[in-house]
């Protein structure tokens, strides 16, 4: 393994913003985000995908009386986004290094005010289908530990994606839906304090544009 992700690994474990299977807590966050982790019991936000945490950490500063929780399986990648967010002394921002599908192993029923899905992996190929972070499989848990009136944004400029991920959601009873194709160029995009990952910089420069949309489930 390089060095220098090495060196990430290392310290991550020493970090309290970074929680992974190492850490005595990791098993024991469900249900106690705002009482053993965060200073302040706040909503909590999830950043899925995030690879460098654009999202928890930019929305982290602008909406400091909510808790944000990005995740991903990549620890060098969360090393970036717990050293920005440590620089900026952003004590309601976390990184938890796990996998989405056993995100209800970390979140309790009613736990999550906000989900947002940044550029995940479009999996294109049709036997990968129940791999997409808008599979119903994952959809379903989505729904499970967001509370009442909580709200899901995905993010994605594979169109493919976004048409799959509008199949998947018309399954399910929602409301309050807005959605866009092209996001840089539609009044919802303010609402993105100008965050920009690392992925949508890459689809920017390659001219691609980018969808978006948000909902909340009505049941
Ligand atoms: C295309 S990248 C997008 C990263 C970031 N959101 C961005 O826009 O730059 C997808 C990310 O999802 C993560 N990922 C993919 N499947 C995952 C899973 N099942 N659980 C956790 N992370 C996953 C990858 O490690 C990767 O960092």
């Amino acid at each position: 393994m390089a060095r220098k992700k090495m060196m990430r690994f290392e310290e991550n474990l020493e970090r309290y913003n970074v929680l992974q299977m190492e850490d005595e807590a990791y098993t024991k966050l469900k249900g106690n985000w705002n009482k053993t982790h965060f200073p302040s019991s706040q909503p909590i936000v999830l950043e899925l995908a995030c690879g460098y945490g654009e999202y928890s950490v930019g929305l982290g500063k602008v909406y400091p009386n909510k808790n944000f929780v990005g995740v991903d399986v990549k620890g060098d990648r969360l090393w970036r986004g717990s050293t920005d967010a440590l620089a900026n002394n952003s004590f309601n921002v976390a990184f938890l290094r796990a996998e989405i599908q056993k995100l209800d192993q970390f979140f309790e029923q009613d736990e999550v005010s906000e989900i947002w899905v940044i550029h995940p992996d479009p999996r294109p190929r049709k036997r990968d289908r129940k791999r997409r972070l808008t599979n119903s499989r994952f959809l379903d848990m989505y729904k499970k530990i967001l509370n009442k009136g909580g709200t899901v944004h995905i993010k994605t400029d594979d169109d493919p994606l976004y048409d799959y991920t509008l199949e998947e959601i018309a399954k399910y009873k929602i409301k309050n839906l807005l959605l866009t194709r092209d996001l840089h160029n539609s009044p919802l995009y303010p609402e993105h304090h100008g965050i920009l990952t690392r992925y949508e910089k890459r689809a920017q420069k390659q001219g691609l544009k980018i969808n978006y949309l948000r909902f909340e489930f009505d049941d």
